[in-house]
Formats: C-alpha cells, sequence, structure tokens
C-alpha cells in the first residue's frame, strides 16, 4: 500500500487552504519567531495546518507557556471570516472542561489574526498513531472515553466539532485527552460544509458520510470520526485509505471496512461492535447521544479482566521457585539455564509458568495478547538482574583478590582489612533490596506491576473474566438495530 502510506499525512490533514496560499502562509509565519503578537511572545513553530500555523509561545503578563494559533493571511483578509473566527473563539472560551483544551484570548496585532490557547505536552493521538501497530484496545478505549466525555460537555452547549481526528487530540497525563480545535471549521465557512472554492472541509480520514456529501451535520458526524479515531487506535490504521482525498470520502459515504476484529482479533467482541456502530454510514443507527455513547464506552471497560496482585503472584513465583530447586538439585548450576528457558519458553508459549497455572494468571502484554520473544526475553533478564549483578559482584571480588590469603580469624583483622570487605557486604546488600523493590512494586504500583512487567510492558491477570452480565448488557446496548430503508 505503498501510494496510500505516502498520502496518509496529506489525507490526514484538514483541507481548507490551497497549495499557494500555504507557501504565503510559510513566508508570513516564519518571519514570527522571535516576535511579539500583544503581550505573548512568540517562540517556535509546533506545527502547521489547514488553518494556519500555531506556534510555541509564552504569556509574558502571567509567564505561563501558552500555544498560539495564527489564522493563515488569506482567511484573514475576509472580514467576514474573522468575525465568525472570534465569535466561535469566544464561545468556546466559555466551554471548561478537563478533556477541552481551555482558551485564554483571541485577538489580533499588525493584521495578524491570532488566539492563544493552553500549549499542551502531549504528544497528539495522531505521533502514537504514527507506527502500523494498533494501541493496546485497554488504552484506546480510554482515551475514546476520555474524547466523548469533552464532546459531551461540548454538545451539551450547542458545540458540533466537525473535525474529531487524532491530531486535534491531544495526550494529557491527567485528564487522559484534550480536545482541540472546537468548531472552528464552522467558524471559517459557516454552517456550509463547502468552502467559496468547493473544497470540502474536514479530514477525509475521519470525515462522516454526511459531511462527505456536504449535507447538515450534528454531533452523531462527530461520533462517527471519533468511531474512524477509534478503528485506528484498535486496528493500527485509518478504516479507508487511499492516493486521493475525494477517493476516501467517496469510501466513506459507500464502502465497509474491514471488520475491526478481523483486523485485530485481540479487540473484545464489544469494544469492536461499538466501534462499528459509531461509524454506522447513517447517522440514525450511531449512538444517538453522548450518554448513550459512554454508556457503552463504559460497559466494554468490565470486559477487562482484573489484574493479579502482590500475594497472588508470590504464590506462583514460590511455586515455581520450589520446581526449580529440585531441578538444581540434579543439575547443580545448570539449573540458571534451566530457570531461563523455564520462564521464557513458558511466558511466551503459554502465557503461564506451572505456578501462574495453578493460581490461573497469566501473562499478556496490555492488549491481553500473547506477550513476544523480545518481552520474554526482557523479562526474564529484569527479573534476573539480581542475582546475575551479585554473580558479577561475585567473580570482580574473586579475580581481584584470589592471589590474597584470606584469614577467617575475624579477630586478627585490622579495621583497615576489613574496609573492602565492608563494602563488598554493602554492594551486596544494595543490590538485594533493589532488587526486592522491583517485585515489591507489584504491591503499590496502581496496574500491579513489578520492574520486569514496566520493561517488557507486560500485565499479569486472572485467566477467567468478571461476571459476564455486565458485558452482556453492553453487547445487548450496542447491537445494531437497522432502519428499513
Ligand atoms: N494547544 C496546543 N498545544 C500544543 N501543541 C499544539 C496545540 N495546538 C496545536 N498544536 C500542534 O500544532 C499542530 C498543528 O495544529 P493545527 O493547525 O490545528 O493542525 P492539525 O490539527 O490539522 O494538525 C498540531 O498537530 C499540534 O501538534
Ligand atoms: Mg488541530
Amino acid at each position: 500500500m505503498g501510494d496510500g502510506e505516502k498520502s496518509l499525512p496529506s489525507l490526514e490533514a484538514t483541507i481548507l487552504v490551497k497549495g499557494a496560499a500555504e507557501a504565503e502562509a510559510r513566508v508570513a509565519a516564519d518571519t514570527l519567531e522571535g516576535s511579539c503578537l500583544k503581550h505573548f511572545q512568540v517562540v517556535r513553530l509546533l506545527g502547521r495546518g489547514g488553518m494556519g500555523a500555531v506556534y510555541y509561545g509564552n504569556d509574558t503578563s502571567l509567564e505561563r507557556p501558552v500555544a498560539i494559533k495564527i489564522l493563515a493571511p488569506e482567511l484573514a483578509h475576509d472580514p467576514e471570516v474573522v468575525a465568525r473566527f472570534e465569535r466561535e473563539a469566544r464561545a468556546q472560551a466559555r466551554l471548561r472542561h478537563p478533556n477541552v483544551a481551555q482558551i485564554y484570548f483571541i485577538g489580533e496585532d499588525r493584521g495578524v489574526h491570532f488566539f492563544v490557547m493552553e500549549h499542551l505536552e502531549g504528544p497528539g493521538l495522531d505521533s502514537l498513531l504514527a507506527r502500523p501497530e494498533p494501541l493496546p484496545w485497554a488504552q484506546a478505549l480510554e482515551y475514546t472515553i476520555a474524547a466523548a466525555r469533552g464532546l459531551r460537555a461540548a454538545s451539551a452547549q450547542g458545540f458540533v466539532h466537525r473535525d474529531v481526528k487524532p491530531s486535534n487530540l491531544m495526550l494529557d497525563r491527567e485528564a487522559g485527552i484534550k480536545i482541540l480545535d472546537f468548531g472552528l471549521v464552522k467558524s471559517m465557512h459557516g454552517d456550509s460544509q463547502l468552502t467559496r472554492d468547493g473544497a470540502i472541509i474536514g479530514s477525509p480520514l475521519y470525515m462522516s458520510p454526511e459531511q462527505g456529501r456536504g449535507g447538515t451535520v450534528d454531533l452523531r458526524s462527530d461520533i462517527y470520526s471519533l468511531g474512524c479515531a477509534l478503528y485506528h487506535m484498535l486496528c493500527g490504521r485509518p478504516p479507508f485509505t487511499g492516493p486521493s482525498p475525494v477517493g476516501v470520502i467517496t469510501m466513506h459515504v459507500t464502502d465497509k471496512a474491514a471488520p475491526v476484529r478481523v483486523v485485530n482479533p485481540n479487540v473484545p467482541e464489544v469494544l469492536a461492535r461499538i466501534a462499528e456502530r459509531m461509524m454506522a454510514k447513517e447517522p440514525a443507527d450511531r449512538f444517538a447521544n453522548y450518554d448513550d455513547l459512554l454508556a457503552a464506552l463504559e460497559g466494554a471497560r468490565a470486559d477487562r479482566r482484573e489484574l493479579s496482585g502482590f500475594r497472588t503472584r508470590g504464590i506462583a513465583l514460590a511455586i515455581d521457585a520450589v520446581l526449580l530447586s529440585v531441578v538444581g538439585y540434579f543439575v547443580g548450576l545448570w539449573v540458571l539455564a534451566a530457570a531461563f528457558a523455564y520462564f521464557v519458553l513458558f511466558h511466551r508459549l503459554l502465557g503461564q509458568t506451572p505456578g501462574k497455572w495453578l493460581l490461573g494468571i497469566r501473562v499478556e502484554n496490555a492488549a491481553e495478547g500473547r506477550i513476544s520473544w523480545k518481552a520474554a526475553l526482557i523479562r526474564f533478564l529484569v527479573f534476573a538482574w539480581g542475582p546475575l549483578a551479585w554473580t558479577i559482584l561475585a567473580v570482580v571480588v574473586y579475580s581481584l583478590h584470589r592471589e590474597q590469603h584470606v584469614s577467617f580469624r575475624l579477630a586478627s583483622l585490622t579495621l583497615s582489612q576489613l574496609a573492602l570487605p565492608a563494602v563488598y557486604v554493602a554492594l551486596a546488600t544494595v543490590i538485594l533490596v533493589a532488587y526486592l523493590a522491583g517485585f515489591l512494586l507489584v504491591a503499590f504500583h496502581p496496574r500491579r506491576l513489578a520492574l520486569h512487567d514496566i520493561l517488557a510492558r507486560t500485565e499479569v491477570r486472572f485467566k477467567a473474566r468478571p461476571p459476564a452480565e455486565q458485558v452482556v448488557e453492553a453487547v445487548k446496548a450496542t447491537t445494531l438495530t437497522r432502519r428499513p430503508r
């Protein structure tokens, strides 16, 4: 799909400004860095979209970092567009919600129209999706829930976003997701989905069929676009791709995307159905409002199996240790190789060692699939780092001192002769404590992760799913009810 891949960045962009105008915008923008717009210092370019450029900046009066979005010059020439842009920004500034990026200021300086918003560290969901692998489905679910909450608050105040896409969804440590660019597309062009020169507004990859047809849009159009973003997160690619924007828009209107679970079988049935319902061609076949959507999404969380805690994992490990010591009794030091094979092979091939099997827990990746060879290897090496470090320490001590005569009569040793052994004992103790802390972390970590889980990106979960009622409820609620045409 070489062609499709190459065209992704341009398809992701919101279509608003034509090529020549973009070049004009670039020239104007390049002279801005280092200058001031009102009391905002423009520091460096963050990115460029269909409406203009976004800069990292500094609010010199409140001394806080901000993001400054500058309206492309050819849009700023139209007083009607500018008035609408300002009206929309003012309305949006009244919207306060943890999942919506806050607007701080809107204004004009020497002919440059701009607005200022909170600067988000991000990254944008688009850069997370730049790699062709799916995100862990539970993570995709949480991002979608966060975005839907922001959209619900906005729609309660009458906002339709019209350009929901990964680059307008910024990752945020506290809120999960913050939504950018509310209603800006509308402010540029009023209710019409078409610009004056006939270009369609929005990002083809995530555009609803009604938007593509130039029809009227409501919140269900945003639900469609969010569904496409969710599909992209779950499948590692957008529902439709192709070399031309118009081709992709047509596919949204007429084609059926490959089912989520055909592309990624790790996604639970319930969540796949939710994504597919969000992406129904007919608005009436989607969720009617955000309350319904959020109820379904939150229901899909119940599909997660419970994480195993410290005690269960500890007992499983003790069982494995007993088994390995029996092996060690017969094979001596070869037990180290045996342990390596035991943990790596069992975890990679079955997801569980005999100890874990007895306790009904499994090692998985975040998507609840089997872990890779690499993860199994990293997991073992981190798991074994303590014993490895001791071995290395012992070898070093031995090779440094093997010529020396060692006396075990403590009374006959001088203090200076004791100093070095004390250092070795301290080192060994530090290793022991740090090593144990790596395990003990399970007891305190919110996601019940040990150090070896964090570094190998694995989790340990119970095999059985929680009571099925909730799951069945969620499936019922999301079953497609097709309207007769
Ligand atoms: N508030 C913000 N904080 C940090 N970065 C931002 C902010 N707003 C926009 N950006 C960055 O600027 C880029 C361009 O934004 P934009 O003009 O909206 O285009 P698009 O959304 O089509 O990518 C975005 O991809 C994002 O990385
Ligand atoms: Mg944007």
